[in-house]
Formats: C-alpha cells, structure tokens, sequence
C-alpha cells in the first residue's frame, strides 16, 4: 500500500510519469475536463511501444511455438459465462471508507500496511483491527472506519434486446474457455496446446493507482494451456515461469529485479494445485507483474455444466475422452510497458556539466527505430537527399524525419525517446553517397553507404 506520503517521496515514478506525458509516451486521460479516475492515454511513442511488446509476445507465444493458436474474443460475453466461472459471485475484493475524508481504501491493503498482517478475503477479521488497533486513514489519518464490505469488481452495463446484467470481461481468459470446442473441432490441437488472446479487461478496482500499474480499464495477454490430466505437470508449470521471466528480461528488467511469489496452499483455491507470481521491483516495492496458475479442470468443468455441452478432449492415440487441465499464464500488458519505461530510462552525464536523458529501450521495442537528419535545414540539396532516405525506408521501419535546431539538440530529442540509430546526410553525402550513423548507447559514429542502411538495421535491430 503506497501512502501519501510514501507517494510524493517516490521520485522515480513521478519522474517515469512527466516524462511520459512530456515526450508523448502516456497522457492523463480526460485532461481538459479535469480527468478521469485514474485513466490514461497511449501517445504516439507509448502506442508504437504498447504494439512492439504485443508484437513480441505473440511472436514467442504463438508464431514460434507449434503448440499455441491464437484468438481474438469480445469484450461482451453471455453472462452465464460470469456465473460458471464464479466471478459474478466471488470476484471481490473488500473495501473499506474513512468517515472523516471519505475516501475509499482496499481494506486489505490498509491492515496489512498498517499491521502486517495478510487478512485477504477475512472481512469481520479485518474490521475488528482496523478498529481495535485504531489503525489510522493513510490519507488524513484519522481512525474512523467504516465496517469492511465486500465490492465486486465486475463492470455492468446493458445491451439493447437483452434482459438481464451484461458485463465488461474482468478478464480475458473466459473468451478462450468458451472458445474450447471451437479450437478442437476446427484446428489440428493435440493436448497439450494452448490458446492465447491479447485484449482489453475492466475491473472496477476500488483504488487505481501507480500509474499504469493498477487501472481499471486494462489489457492482458493471457495463455490458456490444456494438459492430460494424467501427465506430469511440474515440468510444464517450470517451463512457462522461465517463459515469463525471460519474456519480463526481454522488456528490458534485470534479472535481480525478479522474483516468484508462491501462494500459500490454504490461500489457494480450491480446484489450484499451484500459483506462484512473477513480480518485478517497483519503485513502490515488489509487486505482482505475471501470475501461473494450475487451474485443474475448473473452468472446462464449469463451463459444460453451466453450458450442457459436452466440453471433452478425444486423445485419438489411446481411444480416450477426457477434460484437460489447464495451466494459466498470464501477463499484464500496460504493467509490461511500465517495467520496459522504468528499466529503460537512463540520466547521464555525457560531457563536462551537460546531461542526457537516453531510454535505452531493447532496440526491437523502440518506438522510432530511425531519425533522419539533414544537416541543416537551408540547403534545399541536404533536404532533399534526406527525404529520399526517409521515404525508401519509412515503410519498413517506424522513421523520424527531423529538420529543426542543432544536430546535438535533435539527437538529445531522440535520446529521450529511445531511438537506437540516427542518420545525418552532409555535403560529404552529396559527394559520395556515404552518411553518418549514430548509435544511441554508446554515441558512437560512423560512415556508412546509403545503399547498406536497409541490410544494416536489419541486422542490428534484433
Ligand atoms: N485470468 C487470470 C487473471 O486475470 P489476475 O492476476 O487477476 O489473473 C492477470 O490478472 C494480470 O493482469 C496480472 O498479473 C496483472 O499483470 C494484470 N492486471 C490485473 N489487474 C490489473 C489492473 N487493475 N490494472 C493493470 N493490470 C492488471
């Protein structure tokens, strides 16, 4: 829990946060109406961000690998779905209101904060500390509490010519389960194989905050994996957490900023046999950035009897039917792409008393991958020969044609945005075809043939 106080110490995500909205990577949404709850923006560098991390998950996770296809469900489910899966029931998280300011709290979040106790999902439990231990409201520090109550998480709205609550998906996974026999019936699967979905998600989170850390209008990027149930699991569940923490080190974190969480068994549910959390170093502490979980067979379970449709796996080999299990991973994307900015951003001094800002993004997730620069912007040859370079490459690569001010402030601009390469075309260009190429990193300098510009970020953009 990040208290007020704690929030205005916290400099790097107040920094991460500017910058953002500065260079054009993450706006606060609604501004000009005074916001709106906790919500944001991509710009025009955090979109070309946001693409390249889906770009790469669903190259790992579903091009290269035979055993997963992939989908792309609606927002807006049959609500028996919501039923079979339990979130219409149990999808909870328990708040907590402070008399004096009003504001609302995830009561958890302020007990264990407070005393250190874990008393998730334990209401009266948690009322009894809070008022007994006169625990204190982390905004204006009074001790008058609210009893705790349990709030559903769930978004409801409603749809023309359907009767009864419609819901906004709490996540992506149900778009995959109900899509089961589909898959079987259509594609050559053979258990195990997994189906994943990139797409939106709406939790009425009783407090959104951190940035992009906790929204209530989020995206995930979700793998459903069917296993024989009589097949060693252990091993698989292994191999998707090293895929998880070497998909959060391909963002750009660092291995020591890693590490699993496993869930205590009596805190798991029922049907789990084991979920651990990958979490990453938040300037705010460890927090939950990936989660695996071993669902059983749960959900297909759920869903035939809440369906009446036969939800099985014909193992052809062996003439046998079953219900596969499943083993979940799961991974937020807009927590993806606060660990690529904050793994990213680098301050450096680069000369005596001058300092630069660099993200040194994986150069793969680089929103602009080239700027191009005449040298300057008065001589009509210099301007020309640039144009052509940026249109010859403009629709292989994101580019950036850039005119304005002096070459050391348009490759400081391009610094801060991560840009890997830039290009300037001189009067030695018009000569011999030659321009200079400059490395974001290492600031390095070379000549090279205009001709070997294309062969060249191939090559050097992996
Ligand atoms: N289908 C399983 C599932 O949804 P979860 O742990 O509730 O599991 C999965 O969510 C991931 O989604 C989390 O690990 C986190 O990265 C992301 N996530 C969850 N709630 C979020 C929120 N309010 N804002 C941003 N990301 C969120």
């Amino acid at each position: 829990m990040l208290l007020k106080k704690e929030r205005e110490e916290n400099n790097m995500m107040e920094k991460i946060v500017s910058f953002c909205k500065r260079k054009g990577f993450v706006f606060p949404s609604s501004e000009i109406y005074g916001g709106f709850a906790n919500s944001y923006s991509y710009g025009p560098y955090g979109t070309e961000l946001k693409n390249n991390i889906k770009k790469l998950w669903w190259k790992k996770v579903v091009q290269e690998r035979e055993d997963v296809v992939g989908i792309d469900g609606p927002i807006l489910l049959n609500s028996k779905l919501w039923e079979a899966s339990g979130h219409t029931s149990g999808f909870n998280d328990a708040m907590v209101d402070c008399k004096k300011c009003k504001k609302r709290f995830r009561a958890d979040h302020v007990v264990e904060e407070a005393t250190g106790k874990d008393l998730e999902g334990e209401l009266e439990e948690m009322t009894k500390v809070l008022k007994e231990e006169k625990v204190k409201c982390p905004e204006c520090g009074a001790s008058d509490w609210t009893n705790v109550r349990n709030l559903n998480l769930m978004f409801k709205t409603e749809m023309n010519g359907y009767y009864g609550d419609v819901y906004l998906r709490p996540e992506t996974a149900g778009a995959i389960f109900i899509e089961f026999k589909n898959i079987i019936d259509s594609m050559r699967v053979k258990v195990p194989f997994g189906i994943g979905q990139i797409g939106k998600a709406f939790r009425n989170e009783i407090v959104a905050r951190n940035f992009i850390f906790r929204l209530r209008e989020f995206e995930q990027m979700e793998i459903e994996y069917f296993i024989d149930p009589n097949q060693k699991w252990e091993e698989i569940f292994e191999g998707w957490l090293v895929f998880q923490e070497e998909f959060a080190m391909a963002l750009g974190a660092k291995k020591e900023d890693l590490k699993r969480y496993e869930h205590a068994r009596e805190k798991l549910s029922h049907y789990s046999r084991k979920t651990v959390d990958i979490e990453y170093k938040f300037p705010f502490g460890f927090s939950e950035l990936f989660g695996l979980a071993h669902r059983g067979d749960f959900d297909l379970s759920q869903h035939a009897k809440f369906s009446g449709k036969k939800l099985e796996y014909f193992d052809v080999e062996n003439n046998r039917r079953f219900i596969p299990h499943v083993i979940e991973p799961t991974f937020g994307l807009d927590r993806c792409i606060l660990v690529t900015l904050l793994s990213a951003y680098n301050e450096e001094k680069v000369e005596e008393g001058t300092e630069r800002v660099v993200m040194k993004f994986p150069k793969y997730l680089a929103p602009i991958k080239l700027a191009i620069f005449p040298l300057l912007k008065n001589k009509p040859e210099l301007v020309k020969k640039a144009r052509e370079i940026y249109d010859n490459l403009k629709g292989v690569h994101m580019c950036e044609f850039d005119d304005n001010g002096n070459i050391g402030k348009r490759y400081r601009r391009q610094d801060e945005i991560g840009t890997p390469y830039c290009v300037t075309v001189d009067f030695e260009t018009l000569e011999d075809d030659t321009v200079t190429i400059r490395e974001r990193d290492t600031m390095e300098q070379k000549r090279i043939k205009i001709e070997e510009l294309k062969n060249f970020l191939e090559e050097n953009l992996k």
